[in-house]
């Protein structure tokens, strides 16, 4: 299944990231034994890092320890990180100071896992079934280790997780149905490959969180599971960059790395942007789609989140005012912003009721915001060509004078020129 990339003979042209969005952070609860951390004492003697930052336990720092050395071994670089716990969510955090322009970490192909089906790019479950056949392979172990297992809050998140009725929490019949879609093809590709389908759900989730869309210049698009460039937390305003090098010396090779686009300091999170958004130094600036800028329901289902950066809001609320985003108003109007409030506040919620409420209340605001946004731009429209219309007539006026003007200089000119013949 790990495709052989000792192909030789096409040019290096192109190498694009499509999608470079993955998620991993936070901390687990009681979880599969093998692949979730136990809940963990902190060590102060250690006095480690910064404020906001500690390694939780020894367990973990033990995992990370064995991950970084696996790296290390298979070629990759992780030594300017290392993971924290970052108010109770898992993230990296600067081990050294880091300089702007220099690379945070790096992961050469070799270290990369390929879990793609060739010939099969549009099917989600083949990756997923993929990383499936992987997960017990003891060269991968510690990095498997490290991945949220099916309890932890990073996949109960995910809407495929999610009961009938906290899917109707979201009042978003497009997220219920795709969601459903998405159960189905889990449910039926289980069943063809006598699998658990909370397995290949959770394999999905996992796939759909952390894996990285890559077109090589060879096996063109490749799903790739990149260690530790996936355990960045996601910021829209992180100006931290992605970025793919492509060689070929007899056989292809390629270094991904993260690259610090902003002086880093020892103990700071060092996160990286998901989805983009359309009012960072590199965004489109207004309407873009797709990966330029995520939507909420893009988040959810990636990643099991919700954004609320101005950006983000922007991009839901030119969605959620087109046409066919009927259905989906007509759904956010059947509960208040003082209901999402009064519920949030609540701290015996479910993780998924939590998710579905927030994602809803976020929906709301961006609507709202756009309806208003659009109200004053037609306001504007219409005191615009009232101005318009007196700034013409004014014009009109003026020509008019202006050529008044003119005939009556012409006029002028003629009297002048027939007084002089006649003095002649
Ligand atoms: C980093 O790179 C950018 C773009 O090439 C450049 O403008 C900037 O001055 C560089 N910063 C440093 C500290 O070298």
């Amino acid at each position: 299944m790990r495709r052989s990339r000792a192909k030789v003979g096409a040019s290096l042209l192109a190498a694009v990231f499509a999608l470079s969005r993955l998620r991993a952070f936070l901390t687990f609860t009681a979880g599969s034994p093998d692949r979730s951390w136990s809940p963990q004492l902190r060590h102060p003697q250690r006095g480690l890092r910064s404020r906001l930052c500690a390694l939780a336990s020894t367990t973990e720092e033990n995992a990370w320890q064995r991950f970084a050395e696996w790296v290390a071994a298979r070629g990759g670089d992780m030594a300017n990180v290392e993971i924290a716990d970052i108010d109770g969510m898992r993230g990296l955090v600067a081990a050294r100071d880091i300089a702007e322009n220099t690379s945070i970490v790096e992961i050469p192909l070799t270290a990369s896992i390929d879990i793609s089906e060739p010939g099969n790019d549009a099917d989600p479950s083949a990756p997923a079934l993929n990383l499936l056949k992987f997960l017990d392979d003891p060269e991968l172990k510690p990095y498997m280790d490290l991945l949220p297992g099916r309890t932890s809050p990073d996949i109960s998140r995910m809407p495929d997780f999610f009961s009938e009725e906290e899917l109707e929490m979201l009042q978003c019949p497009e997220v219920v149905q795709k969601t459903h879609r998405r159960q189905q093809l889990c449910a039926t590709r289980a069943d063809e490959s006598s699998l658990d389908t909370e397995d290949v759900k959770w394999a999905l989730c996992t796939v759909a969180q952390r894996a990285f869309s890559v077109v090589s210049p060879i096996d063109g698009l490749l799903r790739l599971l990149l260690p530790g460039i996936d355990l960045f937390n996601h910021d829209a305003h992180a100006l931290h960059e992605m970025r793919v090098r492509w060689t070929l010396q007899g056989l292809v090779t390629a270094t991904f790395k993260v690259v610090a686009r902003s002086p880093i300091k020892k103990g700071e999170e060092i996160r990286i942007c998901y989805g983009g958004d359309p009012f960072r130094p590199d965004g489109c600036g207004g309407d873009c789609t797709g990966d330029m800028a995520l939507t909420n329901a893009a988040y959810l289902q990636r990643y099991g989140f919700v954004d609320d950066c101005f950006g983000t809001t922007m991009v839901d609320g030119k969605w959620l005012v087109k046409p066919e985003s009927e259905p989906i108003r007509e759904s956010l109007a059947a509960t208040s912003a003082e209901e999402d409030e009064k519920l949030l506040s609540d701290s015996s919620l479910s993780i998924p009721a939590k998710t579905a409420i927030q994602f809803r209340r976020q929906l709301k605001i961006a609507l709202k915001a756009q309806q208003e946004a659009d109200a004053l731009k037609a306001k504007a429209e219409a005191a615009k060509s009232e101005e318009q219309k007196q700034a013409e007539r004014e014009a009109k006026e003026k020509a008019e004078e202006e050529a008044r003007l003119k005939e009556a200089n012409a006029e002028e000119a003629r009297r002048q020129l027939f007084a002089a013949l006649e003095e002649k």
